[in-house]
């Protein structure tokens, strides 16, 4: 079987380092493995459209920042097609039929949905787009008939969500789809990245991100502000390295080849953090080496970011050229898709003479 990727991110904002290790750097690398037949990468407009309806500008700036990211992070137009959602009516086509084998309970039952429903005080309101993006969702894997989707772990019930519809759809119209793969970062601390002020969840709204491509001193100020152990008031008390988001965020970040180059005092992570927990290393000195260390990951994708800003319409172009390659693997699928469902009738010569006959007998 064809080993194919799809994965995606809603374009409401540049990206951040929790996507960058959650899920980005993950796709790199899957792309470099050599491991795969194809490669999608979508830019998710139509999602975000779901509960930004009346701010479509936003989505419409945001793109850029998305694709950029994606560039500036390593991911290659020539190994990976990225294209834009609301390009390819096909997952349209394909949610109005997927619609139809997914109950309203089902639907309400999704943790990410009831989530996102509470943060964004949509409880009496809930656009109906919105309440059915894991359907849309199910689309966009299932179109590419996609069998990896690496994404971050508040994905997990939109993988279930289509996983389903898959198996219902096999079972119902007969085998055409493929059940896709969740594919998480293996480190822990990549999971789910808090904000710098070591809230559950980086996001632009809490303004608690580093973004990809801020300047080096922005970051800075940003590390240098981050929260850590609030008991941990002078450099000889015991400090905790659980739940402390400048240590989850070395453990996402940090290698032994950084110790060796910013902080030869330790070897490791391991012994760093010993050392912080036993008493003795003051808060500065951690938050320096944790400055150098994303400095080292972010120069790199700045530069490749600010190289990629001189020609913005050559970017467009690679969207353009994505998107009309991923409309057409969407295309075949809704082939299959209309045929196991027995309504390409134009193309169904069996039914056409089938009723022919029906009624050449009840003329006859
Ligand atoms: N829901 C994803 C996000 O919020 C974006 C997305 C849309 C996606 N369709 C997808 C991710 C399909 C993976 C596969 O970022």
């Amino acid at each position: 079987m064809e080993q194919i990727i799809l994965t995606g991110d809603r374009p409401t904002g540049r990206l951040h380092v929790g996507h960058y290790v959650g899920s980005l750097k993950r796709r790199v690398e899957l792309q470099n493995s050599g491991k795969y037949d194809k490669i999608f990468i979508m830019i998710a407009d139509a999602q975000a459209l779901t509960d930004n309806a009346e701010h479509p500008e936003k989505v419409r700036q945001n793109i850029i920042e998305v694709a950029l990211d994606y560039l500036a992070c390593g991911l290659d137009p020539v190994k990976s097609t990225m294209f834009i959602q609301s390009q390819i009516p096909e997952l349209c086509e394909l949610s109005f039929y997927y619609m139809n084998l997914v109950t309203v309970a089902r639907l309400q039952r999704n943790p990410t949905v009831k989530s996102e429903i509470q943060m964004r005080n949509f409880e009496a309101s809930i656009p109906v787009g919105f309440f059915t993006y894991p359907i849309s969702q199910a689309s966009d894997i299932t179109a590419f008939k996609a069998t990896a989707v690496p994404v971050g772990e508040d994905q997990a019930p939109m993988l279930e969500q289509t996983k389903e519809i898959v198996r219902k759809f096999n079972a119902v119209y007969g085998d055409t789809l493929v059940e896709p793969e969740m594919l998480l970062p293996d480190n822990k601390a990549c999971l789910r990245l808090p904000g710098i002020d070591g809230k559950a969840k980086m996001s632009k709204s809490l303004g608690n991100c580093i973004y990809l491509g801020e300047d080096a001193d922005e970051v800075k100020k940003k590390v240098m502000s981050m929260f850590t152990d609030p008991n941990h008031l002078r450099v000889e008390d015991p400090g905790q390295v659980e739940d402390n988001p400048v240590f989850i965020y070395l453990d996402a970040f940090s290698r032994p080849e950084h110790f060796e180059r910013h902080f030869p005092d330790y070897q490791n992570i391991q012994e760093m953090k010993a050392h912080y927990t036993r008493g003795g290393l003051g808060d500065m000195k951690v938050k320096k080496f944790l400055n150098n260390v994303l400095q080292d990951e972010l120069e790199p994708i700045r530069n490749r970011r600010r190289e990629l800003e001189k020609d913005i319409p050559a970017i467009y172009d690679i969207l353009k050229e994505g998107s009309m390659r991923a409309r057409e693997a969407a295309a075949r699928t809704l082939d299959d898709v209309r045929r196991a469902m027995k309504i390409n009738y134009f193309e169904d010569m069996d039914l056409i003479s089938e009723q022919a006959k029906k009624y050449a007998r009840s003329c006859g």
